[in-house]
């Protein structure tokens, strides 16, 4: 009996799977006539491993599946259709379609998806529909949809992203709908449609374009449709729109208030205008499009006198049909602009048009008197205003653009770790008592001329932690009295030698980690900032100092550590004579020739040469250098001789570790400078082997050298030294690690040449914790 019943359902089983096509995962139902497979909001972790081979729709919609690994889709290479919709994925590895070459349709919508990356939809041969709407997306790495050449459909609607980079579609050869619409997009890269010839709609609508992308606009030759409403753009310019065959423009829901009639003078095939909504009291008829039916003023306080006859002759000269209706004056409110007679459109006199232009305006523009004390502190949303610290701070609050209306007082702005990207022209009006402004960690790549314009009292500019690469000449243009300026942690390429230009104040400038490989002539110091004092170029990429690139008569503090070079820059040096502190730890300078620092040897206080594979220093490499030098170190080189330090009668503090000297008698003078300096010098034999690791100054080896004038024996005997002063060892031991010095103003000043003083708020905003 059993036997039987299990010879009938193997029996069973043996005829149905080949008509059934084969296995359905368990939780899932399949349809094995249109060969579909739907496993619907079931907490799936993973992709089923027994989806049949055969299939072509999976629904795999309202999962939990996080994270998509590579060839996740193996298993099932005849897909047409993806739905993975609602799935919780946060992350999509490079390749996890490699294997989908037929998918037609894929759907990623609703996920949490936060970077594209490059690979992430490779393979993806045939795909014409790809929604990634309602993620998280705010990176489109480099090369993201490269592999796309078929896509038809772009969706990335509802997604968090603030910027577009050049050539962000690259590789879309058949893309005719691109979708970004409700994003925070702020700024578009003039290349970031580039390359996109088949494009015909563009969806650009909620976003927080400010201005019209008149260059990224005119890469798109083809676009016939495309729509910007709801952006804050408060004026488009003339031949802001230039798109040849453009047919259908949304401007609606934005600020508008003014629209040059040149505006559209380049888009001359347009037929439908929408700017409905907007903030429009006039228009004037619009030169360019020559096609135009349908003009929507729907929504904007169109005030119907005489300047709006022209408009209203235009547009039944040329049959364009206008939608909307007066908003004023009394007699002719809410009658529909289609409506009104031109020669009901008039201005009864001089006075009755000022006057009724003054209502107009104190109507419209003042804001309601209750609006506004919503708050007892004016301060913008989501941040916060201490009036009597006259601080005001958005940290990190999510930002896109920079918010507006502190209180007018303000001299401290805290605006650090949100996500500007780009700072457009006058980003901080009302700001002209600010005096330090930081901006940290705010993902800026582009600062556009005039961007701190009226910030007649910045001091102190923090730009640390962004994504500058460049900067434009006019970057500063309007903040002449900036003093201290933190640029470190960038992506520049070049000393931006132009833009300081406009800071003739500029007294400290930081410039670590960076990735400038050259300093030029070009960059003047003397000529562009001539009161420099502070330099710190930690931690770039620089390989050269061009003669004529360092000349300053002031510059004090140079930091050229952590770079590439491969030389000493004596002859860039000869043309700072007054520095004192120049730290070289961290290049590949194998060699230091005679006179290195002969230039400079009035001035030179501190002098750092660590871990630069120093191989050899010239006996006459510290030439010059005399009882003015309090700080050299030259820890973790390859040394085996040192040059004589005898000169060095002040120095304070000395680090001559981790060098493999070499103990025989041409160190005599290095061990009898030992033995009398006043300091604790550590030094360690290198060679030969038998005193390897001892300190110079207890081996026996001097003691045989023919020269030593005072008995040797002796000196060895007396090793043990009075009680030192100082140990400033401790100190030295950090040294390497250590940070470019915060540019808090020093104490120390000179009479000849001192810091600037700002007026007595400076110092009060130094107390509080975040302001330097
Ligand atoms: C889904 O699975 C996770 C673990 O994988 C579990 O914590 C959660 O309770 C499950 N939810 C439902 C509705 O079954
Ligand atoms: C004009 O704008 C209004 C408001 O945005 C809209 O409701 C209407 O459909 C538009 N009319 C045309 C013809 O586009
Ligand atoms: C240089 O900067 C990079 C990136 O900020 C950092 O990872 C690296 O540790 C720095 N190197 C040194 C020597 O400071
Ligand atoms: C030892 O030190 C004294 C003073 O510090 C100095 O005058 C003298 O020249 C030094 N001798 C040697 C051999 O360095």
């Amino acid at each position: 009996m059993l036997f039987f019943s299990t010879a009938v359902v193997l029996l069973v089983t043996a005829l149905s799977s080949p008509v059934r096509a084969g296995k359905c995962p368990r939780v899932c139902s399949c349809d094995s006539t249109k060969l579909t497979v739907s496993c619907i909001g079931k907490n799936l972790t993973e992709i089923p491993p027994t989806i049949d081979e055969i299939t072509l729709k999976l629904d795999l919609k309202n999962n939990n599946l996080q994270v998509l690994p590579r060839g996740a889709f193996m298993l099932a290479p005849y897909l047409t259709h993806l739905n993975l919709q609602r799935c919780n994925i946060a992350k999509v590895k490079e390749g996890a379609f490699r294997t989908l070459g037929r998918l037609v349709s894929l759907n990623l919508a609703y996920n949490k998806i936060d970077i594209l990356y490059q690979e992430s939809f490779d393979g993806l041969s045939s795909l014409k529909e790809l929604h990634l709407d309602h993620n998280r997306v705010e990176e489109i790495q480099p090369g993201a949809f490269t592999q796309l050449g078929f896509l038809n459909m772009l969706a990335l609607t509802n997604n968090q992203l603030v910027y577009i980079p050049n050539m962000a579609f690259q590789g879309l050869q058949s893309i005719k709908w691109l979708r970004l619409s409700h994003n925070s997009l702020n700024n578009l890269a003039h290349e970031a449609f580039t390359g996109l010839f088949t494009l015909n709609r563009l969806s650009l609508d909620h976003n927080e374009l400010q201005f019209f992308p008149t260059q990224t606009m005119s890469r798109l030759p083809e676009v016939t449709r495309l729509d910007m409403s709801h952006n804050p753009m408060i004026y488009l310019g003339e031949e802001s729109v230039s798109m040849a065959k453009l047919t259908h423009l949304y401007l609606d829901h934005m600020s508008l208030q003014d629209l040059s009639d040149q505006a559209l003078s380049r888009s001359p095939l347009l037929s439908h205008l929408d700017l409905s909504h907007n903030q429009l009291r006039y228009l004037e008829p619009l030169s360019g499009p020559k096609q135009l039916t349908s003009l929507n003023l729907t929504g904007n306080p169109v005030y119907c006198n005489c300047y709006m006859r022209p408009l209203r002759q235009w547009a039944r000269a040329g049959g364009v049909k206008l939608l909307g209706a007066c908003a004023g004056p009394p007699h002719l409110s809410d009658e529909p602009l289609q409506a009104v007679a031109p020669l009901d459109l008039r201005c009864r006199s001089r006075g009755e048009t000022l006057q009724d232009e003054f209502e107009e305006n104190t109507g419209s523009t003042a804001p309601p008197p209750t609006a506004k004390p919503k708050q007892k502190v004016k301060c913008p949303l989501d941040c916060d205003c201490d009036i009597e610290a006259q601080h005001a701070t958005c940290e990190g609050r999510g930002h896109t653009k920079v918010p507006r209306g502190f209180p007018a007082k303000t001299q401290l702005l805290d605006l650090r770790s949100n996500h500007f990207h780009y700072l457009p022209a006058n980003s901080f009006p009302g700001t002209s008592q600010v005096v330090s402004l930081h901006l940290e960690f705010c993902k800026i790549h582009e600062i556009e001329a005039g961007a701190f314009r009226g910030m007649k009292n910045l001091f102190y500019l923090y730009l640390s932690d962004n994504d500058l690469t460049s900067l434009d000449s006019g970057a500063f243009a309007g903040a002449p009295e900036l003093t201290y300026l933190h640029l470190e942690g960038n992506r520049l390429v070049q000393y931006p030698g132009s833009a300081l230009a406009l800071l003739p104040s500029l007294f400290v400038l930081h410039l670590e980690r960076n990735t400038i490989s050259k300093l030029e002539p070009t960059g003047l110091l003397a000529s562009v900032t001539p009161k420099l004092r502070e330099l710190y170029l930690t931690n770039n990429t620089i390989t050269a100092v061009a003669k004529g690139s360092l000349g300053s008569a002031f510059l004090e503090t140079l930091h050229l550590d952590s770079n590439q070079l491969t030389e000493m820059p004596t002859h860039a040096l000869s043309e700072a004579p007054n520095l004192e502190e120049l730290k070289l730890s961290h290049n590949s300078i194998r060699w230091v020739g005679p006179n290195a620092f002969k230039p400079i040897s009035q001035s030179l206080k501190r002098l750092y040469m660590d871990q630069m594979g120093m191989e050899k220093m010239s006996r006459d490499a510290l030439a010059g250098l005399g009882p003015g030098l309090r700080t050299l170190t030259v820890r973790g080189n390859q040394l085996e001789e040192l040059p004589d330090l005898s000169p060095l009668t002040g120095l304070e503090v000395v680090d001559l570790q981790d060098n493999p000297l070499l103990c025989a008698c041409s160190l005599l003078p290095l061990r009898r400078w030992i033995e009398n300096a006043s300091l604790e010098v550590d030094a360690t034999c290198g060679n030969p082997p038998e005193v390897r690791g001892q300190k110079v100054r207890d081996v026996q080896v001097f003691m045989s050298c023919p020269e030593s004038n005072s008995p040797p024996d002796e000196n060895i005997v007396v090793a043990p030294k009075p009680p030192k002063e100082k140990k400033p060892k401790a100190s030295l031991s950090k040294a390497p690690g250590v940070k470019a010095r915060p540019a808090k103003p020093k104490a120390k000043a000179k009479p000849s040449k001192q810091k600037p003083q700002r007026k007595p708020v400076a110092p009060n905003v130094t107390k509080n914790k975040k302001t330097l």
